[in-house]
Protein backbone atom coordinates (compact mmCIF):
# COMPACT_ATOMS: atom_id res chain seq x y z
CA UNK A 1 0.00 0.00 0.00
CA UNK A 2 1.41 3.14 -1.04
CA UNK A 3 -0.01 7.18 -0.63
CA UNK A 4 1.46 10.51 -1.01
CA UNK A 5 1.10 13.73 2.02
CA UNK A 6 0.65 16.23 -0.30
CA UNK A 7 0.99 20.06 1.27
CA UNK A 8 -0.87 22.19 -0.73
CA UNK A 9 1.85 24.27 -3.17
CA UNK A 10 4.59 22.10 -2.08
CA UNK A 11 5.68 19.54 -4.06
CA UNK A 12 9.05 18.96 -3.18
CA UNK A 13 8.03 18.75 0.56
CA UNK A 14 5.15 15.88 0.04
CA UNK A 15 5.85 12.58 1.38
CA UNK A 16 5.09 9.21 0.12
CA UNK A 17 4.39 6.70 2.77
CA UNK A 18 4.57 2.95 2.19
CA UNK A 19 3.36 0.32 4.23
CA UNK A 20 4.00 -3.22 3.74
CA UNK A 21 5.30 -7.01 5.67
CA UNK A 22 7.88 -6.80 2.46
CA UNK A 23 9.22 -3.34 2.76
CA UNK A 24 13.11 -4.39 4.02
CA UNK A 25 13.31 -6.58 0.89
CA UNK A 26 11.31 -4.46 -1.78
CA UNK A 27 13.80 -1.43 -0.41
CA UNK A 28 17.09 -2.83 -1.32
CA UNK A 29 16.43 -3.27 -4.71
CA UNK A 30 15.47 0.40 -5.16
CA UNK A 31 17.38 2.69 -2.65
CA UNK A 32 20.40 2.81 -4.33
CA UNK A 33 18.18 4.48 -7.07
CA UNK A 34 16.98 6.87 -4.87
CA UNK A 35 19.90 8.01 -3.39
CA UNK A 36 21.55 8.62 -6.51
CA UNK A 37 24.49 10.66 -5.44
CA UNK A 38 23.68 11.12 -2.53
CA UNK A 39 24.52 9.82 0.68
CA UNK A 40 23.13 8.21 2.92
CA UNK A 41 23.64 8.56 7.15
CA UNK A 42 21.84 6.25 9.10
CA UNK A 43 20.80 6.96 12.37
CA UNK A 44 19.12 3.47 14.25
CA UNK A 45 17.30 3.11 17.68
CA UNK A 46 19.95 1.37 19.33
CA UNK A 47 17.85 -1.34 20.50
CA UNK A 48 15.90 -1.83 17.26
CA UNK A 49 19.57 -2.45 15.63
CA UNK A 50 20.27 -5.57 18.26
CA UNK A 51 16.90 -6.78 17.28
CA UNK A 52 17.45 -6.79 13.72
CA UNK A 53 21.13 -6.26 12.79
CA UNK A 54 20.28 -9.10 10.54
CA UNK A 55 17.67 -8.04 8.22
CA UNK A 56 18.75 -4.05 8.85
CA UNK A 57 22.08 -4.19 7.74
CA UNK A 58 21.71 -5.47 3.90
CA UNK A 59 19.28 -2.51 3.74
CA UNK A 60 21.71 -0.19 4.37
CA UNK A 61 24.47 -1.77 2.56
CA UNK A 62 21.79 -1.50 -0.29
CA UNK A 63 21.83 2.55 0.08
CA UNK A 64 25.59 2.11 -0.35
CA UNK A 65 28.49 3.97 1.53
CA UNK A 66 29.29 1.44 4.71
CA UNK A 67 26.77 -0.72 6.71
CA UNK A 68 26.91 0.49 10.29
CA UNK A 69 24.46 3.00 11.28
CA UNK A 70 24.57 5.66 13.73
CA UNK A 71 22.99 3.96 17.18
CA UNK A 72 20.75 6.19 19.17
CA UNK A 73 19.43 5.31 23.13
CA UNK A 74 16.10 5.67 22.93
CA UNK A 75 14.89 7.06 25.75
CA UNK A 76 12.35 9.86 26.24
CA UNK A 77 15.49 11.24 28.75
CA UNK A 78 17.78 11.64 25.66
CA UNK A 79 15.55 13.20 23.26
CA UNK A 80 17.83 16.79 24.51
CA UNK A 81 19.38 19.81 22.28
CA UNK A 82 22.45 18.00 23.78
CA UNK A 83 21.85 14.25 22.70
CA UNK A 84 21.06 16.51 19.39
CA UNK A 85 24.80 17.98 19.38
CA UNK A 86 26.16 14.28 20.21
CA UNK A 87 24.58 13.18 17.07
CA UNK A 88 25.08 16.50 14.34
CA UNK A 89 28.51 15.90 15.47
CA UNK A 90 29.01 12.09 14.45
CA UNK A 91 27.72 13.31 11.25
CA UNK A 92 30.33 15.57 10.89
CA UNK A 93 32.87 13.09 11.49
CA UNK A 94 31.02 11.02 9.15
CA UNK A 95 31.66 13.18 6.52
CA UNK A 96 27.69 13.86 5.78
CA UNK A 97 27.65 17.28 3.73
CA UNK A 98 24.73 18.75 2.15
CA UNK A 99 24.19 16.00 -0.49
CA UNK A 100 23.75 13.90 2.33
CA UNK A 101 20.28 12.24 3.44
CA UNK A 102 19.78 10.98 6.74
CA UNK A 103 16.99 7.93 7.70
CA UNK A 104 16.14 7.29 10.88
CA UNK A 105 15.20 3.50 12.09
CA UNK A 106 12.99 3.92 15.36
CA UNK A 107 10.17 4.85 16.99
CA UNK A 108 8.91 8.69 17.90
CA UNK A 109 11.82 9.51 20.07
CA UNK A 110 14.62 8.22 17.26
CA UNK A 111 12.13 10.30 14.35
CA UNK A 112 11.39 13.31 16.50
CA UNK A 113 15.26 13.63 17.02
CA UNK A 114 16.67 12.66 13.93
CA UNK A 115 14.21 14.79 11.63
CA UNK A 116 14.58 17.48 14.22
CA UNK A 117 18.78 17.04 13.35
CA UNK A 118 17.77 16.74 9.54
CA UNK A 119 15.89 19.93 9.60
CA UNK A 120 18.72 21.90 11.00
CA UNK A 121 21.97 19.85 9.60
CA UNK A 122 24.07 22.42 6.99
CA UNK A 123 20.68 24.57 7.24
CA UNK A 124 18.59 20.88 6.46
CA UNK A 125 18.99 18.27 4.49
CA UNK A 126 15.96 15.38 3.36
CA UNK A 127 15.33 12.96 5.29
CA UNK A 128 13.34 9.56 5.49
CA UNK A 129 11.79 7.84 8.26
CA UNK A 130 11.46 4.09 8.72
CA UNK A 131 9.24 4.07 11.90
CA UNK A 132 9.09 0.71 14.14
CA UNK A 133 6.99 1.25 16.70
CA UNK A 134 3.11 1.15 16.53
CA UNK A 135 3.21 4.81 17.67
CA UNK A 136 5.53 6.26 15.39
CA UNK A 137 3.91 3.89 12.48
CA UNK A 138 0.33 5.70 12.99
CA UNK A 139 1.52 8.83 14.41
CA UNK A 140 4.46 10.68 15.34
CA UNK A 141 6.16 9.80 11.58
CA UNK A 142 3.82 11.14 9.77
CA UNK A 143 3.06 15.15 9.52
CA UNK A 144 6.50 16.53 9.66
CA UNK A 145 6.66 17.21 12.98
CA UNK A 146 10.17 16.93 14.87
CA UNK A 147 11.87 17.85 18.45
CA UNK A 148 13.57 17.88 21.51
CA UNK A 149 12.32 18.27 25.27
CA UNK A 150 13.74 21.42 27.67
CA UNK A 151 13.43 20.52 31.58
CA UNK A 152 10.73 23.03 31.09
CA UNK A 153 8.52 21.04 29.13
CA UNK A 154 8.43 18.26 26.31
CA UNK A 155 8.87 19.21 22.35
CA UNK A 156 9.29 22.30 23.26
CA UNK A 157 11.87 23.08 20.47
CA UNK A 158 11.52 21.93 17.11
CA UNK A 159 10.94 22.24 13.92
CA UNK A 160 8.68 21.02 10.60
CA UNK A 161 10.03 19.22 8.36
CA UNK A 162 8.91 16.75 6.18
CA UNK A 163 10.45 13.03 5.34
CA UNK A 164 11.06 12.25 1.57
CA UNK A 165 8.90 8.77 2.45
CA UNK A 166 7.65 6.94 5.38
CA UNK A 167 8.87 3.70 4.68
CA UNK A 168 6.71 1.27 7.26
CA UNK A 169 7.01 -2.49 7.94
CA UNK A 170 4.65 -4.12 9.93
CA UNK A 171 7.14 -6.88 10.75
CA UNK A 172 8.71 -4.42 12.78
CA UNK A 173 5.60 -4.71 15.44
CA UNK A 174 6.83 -8.42 16.63
CA UNK A 175 9.18 -7.59 18.32
CA UNK A 176 7.89 -4.55 20.01
CA UNK A 177 6.83 -5.18 23.71
CA UNK A 178 3.51 -5.90 24.05
CA UNK A 179 3.07 -2.99 26.61
CA UNK A 180 4.53 -0.03 24.01
CA UNK A 181 1.83 -1.85 21.32
CA UNK A 182 -0.98 -1.10 23.78
CA UNK A 183 0.43 2.36 24.11
CA UNK A 184 0.12 2.60 20.57
CA UNK A 185 -3.63 1.37 20.32
CA UNK A 186 -4.46 4.43 21.91
CA UNK A 187 -3.60 6.49 19.20
CA UNK A 188 -5.42 4.26 16.77
CA UNK A 189 -8.43 4.45 18.45
CA UNK A 190 -7.90 8.22 19.00
CA UNK A 191 -7.48 8.57 14.91
CA UNK A 192 -10.38 6.21 13.84
CA UNK A 193 -12.57 8.10 15.94
CA UNK A 194 -11.62 11.10 14.39
CA UNK A 195 -11.27 9.20 10.86
CA UNK A 196 -14.14 7.04 9.94
CA UNK A 197 -16.51 4.65 11.07
CA UNK A 198 -15.75 2.04 8.75
CA UNK A 199 -12.32 2.47 10.33
CA UNK A 200 -13.82 2.48 14.08
CA UNK A 201 -16.05 -0.65 12.71
CA UNK A 202 -12.79 -2.60 11.51
CA UNK A 203 -11.05 -1.91 15.11
CA UNK A 204 -14.05 -3.30 16.33
CA UNK A 205 -14.60 -6.33 13.96
CA UNK A 206 -10.91 -7.41 14.19
CA UNK A 207 -9.67 -6.63 17.82
CA UNK A 208 -8.84 -10.11 18.34
CA UNK A 209 -6.83 -10.12 14.54
CA UNK A 210 -4.78 -7.15 15.72
CA UNK A 211 -3.78 -8.96 19.00
CA UNK A 212 -2.55 -11.62 17.89
CA UNK A 213 -0.19 -9.92 15.30
CA UNK A 214 -2.34 -10.69 12.09
CA UNK A 215 0.15 -8.81 9.55
CA UNK A 216 -3.08 -8.38 7.14
CA UNK A 217 -4.79 -6.63 10.12
CA UNK A 218 -1.55 -4.72 11.25
CA UNK A 219 -0.96 -3.46 7.69
CA UNK A 220 -5.13 -1.90 7.68
CA UNK A 221 -4.94 -0.02 11.17
CA UNK A 222 -1.06 1.19 10.18
CA UNK A 223 -2.42 2.28 6.45
CA UNK A 224 -5.92 3.74 7.54
CA UNK A 225 -4.37 5.48 10.18
CA UNK A 226 -1.98 6.95 8.24
CA UNK A 227 -4.47 8.08 5.94
CA UNK A 228 -6.53 9.65 8.06
CA UNK A 229 -3.39 11.73 9.59
CA UNK A 230 -2.62 12.87 5.99
CA UNK A 231 -5.59 13.83 5.68
CA UNK A 232 -5.57 16.07 8.55
CA UNK A 233 -2.16 17.40 7.95
CA UNK A 234 -2.47 18.25 4.11
CA UNK A 235 -5.11 20.87 5.19
CA UNK A 236 -3.38 22.36 8.25
CA UNK A 237 0.39 21.78 8.12
CA UNK A 238 1.74 23.99 11.03
CA UNK A 239 -1.62 23.32 13.33
CA UNK A 240 -3.36 26.83 12.72
CA UNK A 241 -6.56 25.25 12.85
CA UNK A 242 -8.03 21.71 11.57
CA UNK A 243 -4.86 19.74 12.59
CA UNK A 244 -5.90 20.08 16.09
CA UNK A 245 -8.64 17.77 15.71
CA UNK A 246 -5.56 15.35 16.79
CA UNK A 247 -5.43 16.67 19.86
CA UNK A 248 -8.60 14.64 20.72
CA UNK A 249 -8.15 13.15 24.37
CA UNK A 250 -5.05 15.17 24.69
CA UNK A 251 -6.20 18.26 26.43
CA UNK A 252 -7.10 15.75 29.70
CA UNK A 253 -4.30 13.29 28.59
CA UNK A 254 -1.40 16.11 29.00
CA UNK A 255 -2.90 17.50 32.38
CA UNK A 256 -2.82 13.33 33.90
CA UNK A 257 0.60 12.87 32.47
CA UNK A 258 2.43 16.59 33.60
CA UNK A 259 0.32 15.50 36.87
CA UNK A 260 1.70 12.39 37.26
CA UNK A 261 5.69 14.05 36.39
CA UNK A 262 5.26 11.84 33.06
CA UNK A 263 5.10 8.62 35.20
CA UNK A 264 1.57 8.00 33.53
CA UNK A 265 2.12 6.39 30.27
CA UNK A 266 0.80 8.66 27.45
CA UNK A 267 -1.15 6.55 25.60
CA UNK A 268 -2.68 5.47 28.92
CA UNK A 269 -3.34 9.73 29.57
CA UNK A 270 -5.11 9.80 26.13
CA UNK A 271 -7.33 7.30 26.53
CA UNK A 272 -8.57 8.77 29.52
CA UNK A 273 -8.53 12.08 28.03
CA UNK A 274 -10.99 10.25 25.13
CA UNK A 275 -13.57 8.80 27.93
CA UNK A 276 -13.50 12.08 29.34
CA UNK A 277 -14.03 14.17 26.15
CA UNK A 278 -17.05 11.50 24.96
CA UNK A 279 -18.51 12.09 28.32
CA UNK A 280 -18.41 15.99 27.79
CA UNK A 281 -19.99 15.59 24.51
CA UNK A 282 -22.41 13.33 26.15
CA UNK A 283 -23.31 15.82 28.90
CA UNK A 284 -22.98 18.62 25.95
CA UNK A 285 -25.61 16.21 24.34
CA UNK A 286 -23.65 16.22 21.35
CA UNK A 287 -22.62 12.24 21.22
CA UNK A 288 -25.06 9.38 22.46
CA UNK A 289 -24.75 7.13 24.99
CA UNK A 290 -24.33 4.07 22.66
CA UNK A 291 -21.16 6.03 21.05
CA UNK A 292 -19.73 7.21 24.19
CA UNK A 293 -20.05 2.97 25.55
CA UNK A 294 -18.57 1.63 22.33
CA UNK A 295 -15.16 3.80 22.78
CA UNK A 296 -15.54 2.65 26.60
CA UNK A 297 -15.55 -1.11 25.64
CA UNK A 298 -12.76 -0.60 22.92
CA UNK A 299 -10.21 1.04 25.56
CA UNK A 300 -11.47 -1.92 27.72
CA UNK A 301 -10.47 -4.35 25.25
CA UNK A 302 -7.22 -2.94 25.13
CA UNK A 303 -6.50 -2.50 29.08
CA UNK A 304 -6.47 0.53 28.30
CA UNK A 305 -7.84 2.97 31.19
CA UNK A 306 -11.11 4.63 31.26
CA UNK A 307 -11.27 6.06 34.86
CA UNK A 308 -8.79 8.89 36.21
CA UNK A 309 -6.69 7.25 39.07
CA UNK A 310 -7.80 8.52 42.70
CA UNK A 311 -4.51 10.32 43.39
CA UNK A 312 -5.93 13.31 41.20
CA UNK A 313 -8.97 14.97 42.37
CA UNK A 314 -11.08 16.49 39.76
CA UNK A 315 -9.82 20.23 40.70
CA UNK A 316 -6.09 19.20 40.24
CA UNK A 317 -7.31 18.32 36.42
CA UNK A 318 -8.75 21.30 35.82
CA UNK A 319 -6.29 22.99 37.06
CA UNK A 320 -3.41 21.34 35.48
CA UNK A 321 -5.36 21.88 31.95
CA UNK A 322 -5.34 25.57 32.86
CA UNK A 323 -1.77 26.09 32.31
CA UNK A 324 -2.49 24.04 29.50
CA UNK A 325 -1.34 26.08 26.32
CA UNK A 326 -4.61 25.14 24.87
CA UNK A 327 -6.44 26.81 27.28
CA UNK A 328 -8.21 29.79 25.98
CA UNK A 329 -9.53 32.63 28.12
CA UNK A 330 -11.51 31.13 31.38
CA UNK A 331 -13.29 28.38 29.12
CA UNK A 332 -11.30 25.12 27.83
CA UNK A 333 -10.76 24.59 24.06
CA UNK A 334 -11.94 20.80 23.30
CA UNK A 335 -12.08 18.53 20.76
CA UNK A 336 -15.56 16.90 21.31
CA UNK A 337 -16.25 13.28 19.40
CA UNK A 338 -20.03 13.92 17.75
CA UNK A 339 -20.46 10.29 16.68
CA UNK A 340 -18.39 7.44 15.20
CA UNK A 341 -15.65 9.07 13.22
CA UNK A 342 -16.82 12.64 13.39
CA UNK A 343 -15.30 15.16 15.91
CA UNK A 344 -16.15 19.25 16.52
CA UNK A 345 -13.90 21.81 18.15
CA UNK A 346 -15.78 23.30 21.15
CA UNK A 347 -14.07 26.71 21.85
CA UNK A 348 -16.20 27.11 24.85
CA UNK A 349 -16.35 23.86 27.09
CA UNK A 350 -17.20 25.57 30.79
CA UNK A 351 -14.83 24.18 33.55
CA UNK A 352 -18.04 23.19 35.70
CA UNK A 353 -19.37 20.66 33.35
CA UNK A 354 -15.37 19.43 32.80
CA UNK A 355 -15.47 19.27 36.49
CA UNK A 356 -18.24 17.29 36.68
CA UNK A 357 -17.47 15.07 34.41
CA UNK A 358 -13.99 14.45 35.89
CA UNK A 359 -15.53 13.59 39.07
CA UNK A 360 -17.94 11.32 37.82
CA UNK A 361 -14.84 9.51 36.32
CA UNK A 362 -12.49 9.20 39.91
CA UNK A 363 -12.13 5.83 40.58
CA UNK A 364 -13.27 5.01 44.34
CA UNK A 365 -11.01 5.02 47.14
CA UNK A 366 -10.98 1.12 48.11
N1 LIG B 1 6.34 14.11 15.89
C1 LIG B 1 5.11 13.85 16.22
O1 LIG B 1 4.15 14.26 15.55
C2 LIG B 1 4.83 13.01 17.45
C3 LIG B 1 3.55 12.50 17.68
C4 LIG B 1 3.35 11.68 18.78
C5 LIG B 1 4.42 11.36 19.61
N2 LIG B 1 5.66 11.87 19.35
C6 LIG B 1 6.81 11.54 20.21
O2 LIG B 1 7.07 10.15 20.08
C7 LIG B 1 7.78 9.71 21.24
C8 LIG B 1 7.26 8.35 21.66
O3 LIG B 1 7.49 7.44 20.61
P1 LIG B 1 7.49 5.85 20.87
O4 LIG B 1 6.35 5.47 21.71
O5 LIG B 1 7.68 5.21 19.54
O6 LIG B 1 8.76 5.69 21.82
P2 LIG B 1 10.27 5.18 21.62
O7 LIG B 1 10.89 5.67 20.38
O8 LIG B 1 10.94 5.50 22.91
O9 LIG B 1 10.09 3.59 21.53
C9 LIG B 1 9.59 2.85 22.62
C10 LIG B 1 10.50 1.70 23.01
O10 LIG B 1 10.42 0.67 22.01
C11 LIG B 1 11.74 0.32 21.55
N3 LIG B 1 11.55 -0.14 20.17
C12 LIG B 1 11.36 0.61 19.06
N4 LIG B 1 11.04 -0.18 18.01
C13 LIG B 1 11.07 -1.46 18.46
C14 LIG B 1 10.82 -2.72 17.87
N5 LIG B 1 10.38 -2.82 16.61
N6 LIG B 1 10.98 -3.83 18.62
C15 LIG B 1 11.36 -3.73 19.92
N7 LIG B 1 11.56 -2.57 20.56
C16 LIG B 1 11.42 -1.44 19.83
C17 LIG B 1 12.56 1.56 21.77
O11 LIG B 1 13.93 1.27 21.89
C18 LIG B 1 11.98 2.07 23.09
O12 LIG B 1 12.52 1.37 24.17
C19 LIG B 1 7.60 10.78 22.29
O13 LIG B 1 8.83 11.46 22.50
C20 LIG B 1 6.58 11.74 21.68
O14 LIG B 1 6.78 13.09 22.05
C21 LIG B 1 5.88 12.67 18.29
ZN1 LIG C 1 -0.58 11.48 21.35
Amino acid sequence: MNFTINLPGMPARSSEIFVGDDLLERLSGELKIRFGERRPVWICDEKMWGRWREKLSPLIEAGGKGSEPILFAALESNKTLSALEDLARRLVHEGADRQSVLVAVGGGVTGDVAGFLASIYMRGIPHYQIPTTLLAQVDSSVGGKTGVDLPEGKNLLGTFHQPEAIWMDVRFLETLPREEFRQGMAEVIKTAMIGHGAFWKYLENHKEDILRGDREALMQIVSQSCMVKSRVVEGDEKESGHRRVLNLGHTVGHALERLSHYKMRHGDAVAIGMVAAAKLALRLEKLSGSHASRLVSLCEFWQLPVKCPSAFSADAIVEAMKSDKKKMGEKLHFILPVGIGEVVEHPEVSLNDLRQVLVSMQVSEP
